[in-house]
């Protein structure tokens, strides 16, 4: 894992470690700095060429900015991006190799929930697509798709989509506190609800839009609250804040052919 000191490498390298998908001394990890005190028993180093050297598959966990002056031969080996914005031409390019997955793992990979869209080269054996599956599902969730565009486009929805619940929960608590409810209860209230709203979502497996249909339908307070939401703009703030991202990962792609 190069980069395997920072917030999604680590969390990586705990859950593949925890799931007893690699065994530590089959582990190697970069860092930029310091020498990190934590995967005791994986190999650190700060070259990255020795650390690609010495494995099958390397897992690429820097940021894009960093990734510019990144020049590692990759050749023969499987690559696995975890870059938003970064397609699969230039990485196969840049790094020599034919057998690159592009995916997006968000946040919640350290309690091992993440969501994570992945696409793959052609080079991509069937063997190395099981591998890469099994990887995701230490992580949480995975699925293969087909489009690079929609790679773009899940960068927004659910690489950043962590960040939107508490989006959600941010506005909810500044109108109670507006409306003078103190700020620990507040806080309870709110943090409790958006989990048990995430946690029945998960026990009942309905979609989305039955759940509101049946709060509309009920003809109560909440159905009100969705109409004034909806009237005011909301499911616009949410179209307008995905299309940014998109567009913000796909100009993270406009990358110089050869280096
Ligand atoms: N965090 C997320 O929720 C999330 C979600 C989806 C995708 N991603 C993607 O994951 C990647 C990493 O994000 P992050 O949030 O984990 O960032 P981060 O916490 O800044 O981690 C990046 C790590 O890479 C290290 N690094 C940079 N250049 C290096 C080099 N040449 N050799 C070895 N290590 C190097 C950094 O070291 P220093 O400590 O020295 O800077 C840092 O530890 C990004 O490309 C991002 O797009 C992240």
């Amino acid at each position: 894992m190069i980069g395997g000191n920072g917030w999604l490498g680590s969390a990586l390298a705990s859950a593949v470690l925890d799931a007893g998908f690699v065994k530590p001394q089959d582990l190697s990890l970069s860092y930029r700095s310091q020498r990190p005190h934590r995967f005791d028993e994986a190999f650190w180093t700060s070259d990255n060429q020795a650390l690609a050297d010495r494995s099958d598959v390397v897992v690429l966990c820097v940021r894009p900015a960093d990734w510019r002056d990144l020049n590692v031969d990759m050749k023969g080996k499987l690559l696995v991006s975890v870059m938003a914005g970064i397609p699969l031409d230039p990485l196969s390019d840049r790094h020599r190799t034919d057998c690159v997955v592009r995916s997006l793992p968000h946040a919640a990979v350290e309690i091992r929930q993440s969501y994570t869209p992945w696409i793959a080269t052609p080079g991509v054996s069937e063997e190395a697509r099981i591998f890469v599956r099994a990887l995701f599902e230490a992580c949480g969730v995975q699925d293969e798709v087909h489009s690079e565009t929609d790679m773009d486009y899940f960068t927004g929805l659910s690489g950043s989509g962590p960040a939107f619940p508490a989006l959600l929960a941010d506005a909810m608590m500044r109108d109670a506190l507006s409306r003078g409810i103190p700020v620990a209860i507040a806080r309870r209230a709110v943090n409790t609800l958006i989990i048990g709203a995430g946690r029945l979502m998960e026990m009942h497996e309905t979609c989305p839009s039955e759940i509101v249909q049946t709060f509309l339908d009920y003809r109560g307070t909440t159905a009100v609250a969705i109409e004034a939401m909806r009237a005011a703009g909301f499911e616009t703030a949410i179209a307008c804040g995905l299309t940014a991202a998109f567009e913000k990962s796909m100009s993270l792609g406009d990358v110089p052919k050869q280096l």
